[in-house]
């Protein structure tokens, strides 16, 4: 489609979403699907349309938004959390209730998990609101019906469930006394107008969305989450968002895999790493080199893995023709049947919701094709989809050191990096 830009720009302009950061074909597959929407309309009829109508702007905005999330996601952030809000209570002399931002909350999960969090740590009803804000209204009519299937409780420790949760035919409900807590709407935070009447907010978490930013929008982004939260707050970003802040003068309080910063924090900084050695050998094991392609500071030999299964992905696909599916490529790779294994890949994302592991997948038969082009593509797919994805992160890192883009790569060790450390400090817990 010759004319995409113009959707690309408009993406850029409404939500801030960089076609750069994402891949072009996740934005034209998200285009396309609205346009066949109505039978024998153009791609010029639809961006009329979409020029005319706010539902067919909001229809687009649904199709190429993530709403990935869950329970506890990186579970330390909540613990420190609950630690800090003790520590501020008795900062305001409890004359109020703390005040907390959730943005973008998506499905519900991120500010259910803060309420229930708080009242696990002893805080009671009156001590504190939550808010929650999504672009998108159909994930916070979602989260407002609190209805949750398996795969947001995918941490080990599922205790929370029992405690606040009731199991139902299809999944979980939750329960009213963490309902109450929490109010939810719709928000675009790049809209100037956001919250500009509200007091600003004693904890604030705006994670796995900056992500999807280029630098200038992340910048205006973080002045906006800078004026929302409190000069004594804290501000709760995802681990792969903090390059900016600290030029911004805000500070890492130091609490580990918790990825929060003050307004005037402690003066130490979270160490960034300078090399993925310690993280290669893990995510690595088998010895065949295919490129030898990195800076001296990463260890040099990066290769694709093993094609393995046991990954979300699977758990986001649905009945057990996906799980079996997902089986059939893993064993068609491994074997070295690389068209049949491209073939099966195709066949699951035409019969089921795209899977980050999946796209990585196709990534790796690329790479090994010699298609280093089509490889990024894929692997950029995979990251936009699952933004923590290690081994996408080291792979088109690997894609990116060989094209000479040794800041885009080393950008991405880093990310890959951290990855490792929170899944390293899940599976601990
Ligand atoms: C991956 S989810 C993150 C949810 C949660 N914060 C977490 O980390 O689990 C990203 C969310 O960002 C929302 N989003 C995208 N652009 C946005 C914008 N400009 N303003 C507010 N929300 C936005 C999407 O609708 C999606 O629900």
């Amino acid at each position: 489609m010759s004319n995409d830009q113009r959707f690309f720009d408009f993406l850029k302009e409404r939500i801030g979403l960089d076609v750069t950061s994402v891949g072009s074909a996740i934005i034209e597959r998200a285009v396309r699907q609205r346009i066949i929407a109505v039978p024998g309309r153009t791609a010029d009829d639809y961006w009329q349309s979409l020029q005319h109508s706010g539902q067919e702007q909001q229809a687009l905005i649904e199709a190429v938004i993530v709403p990935e999330t869950w329970f506890f996601r990186y579970p330390e952030s909540f613990a420190t959390l609950a630690r800090l809000a003790g520590k501020r209570l008795a900062e305001i002399k409890h004359l109020r209730a703390l005040r907390i931002l959730s943005l973008p909350c998506s499905t519900g999960e991120e500010p259910y998990s803060i309420a229930m969090a708080l009242l696990d740590a002893g805080l009671g009803a009156h001590q504190f609101k939550v808010e929650g804000l999504d672009v998108s209204p159909l994930s916070v009519e979602r989260a407002k019906a609190a209805r949750y299937g398996r795969n947001s409780f995918r941490g080990a420790d599922l205790a929370f469930r029992e405690r606040h949760f009731e199991a139902e035919d299809e999944g979980y409900r939750l329960s009213e006394r963490v309902r109450e807590q929490v109010r939810l709407q719709v928000g675009n935070l790049l809209d100037p107008a956001l919250l500009v009447n509200e007091a600003p907010y004693d904890f604030v978490f705006c994670r796995n969305l900056l992500i999807y930013f280029d630098q200038p929008t992340q910048q205006q982004v973080f002045e906006v989450l800078k004026r929302l939260t409190h000069q004594d707050g804290v501000l709760f970003i995802g681990p792969a968002e903090g390059s900016l802040l600290g030029r911004l003068g805000m500070r890492s309080i130091g609490a580990a895999q918790s990825f929060a910063f003050s307004r005037q924090g402690a003066p130490e900084p979270q160490p960034l790493p300078t090399s993925l050695p310690t993280l290669l050998p893990t995510l690595m094991p088998a010895p065949l080199p295919v490129r030898q392609v990195l800076p001296q500071t990463v260890a040099p030999v990066i290769r694709p893995l093993p094609f393995s299964q046991a990954r979300p992905a699977v758990a986001q696909a649905k009945g057990g023709d996906a799980a079996a599916l997902l089986a059939q490529i893993a064993a068609l790779a491994n074997s070295g049947k690389s068209a049949e294994a491209r073939a099966a890949c195709e066949q699951y994302l035409r019969s089921h919701a795209p899977a980050a592991q999946v796209f990585y997948w196709l990534g790796l038969l690329s790479d090994m094709a010699g298609s280093a082009l089509e490889a990024q593509g894929f692997y950029r797919k995979a990251l936009y989809l699952e933004p923590q994805h290690a081994e996408a992160l080291v792979h088109l890192a690997a894609l990116l050191a060989s094209q000479g883009d040794a800041a885009g790569a080393r950008r991405l060790q880093e990310r890959a990096a951290r990855s490792e450390r929170t899944a390293d400090s899940e599976r601990k817990r």
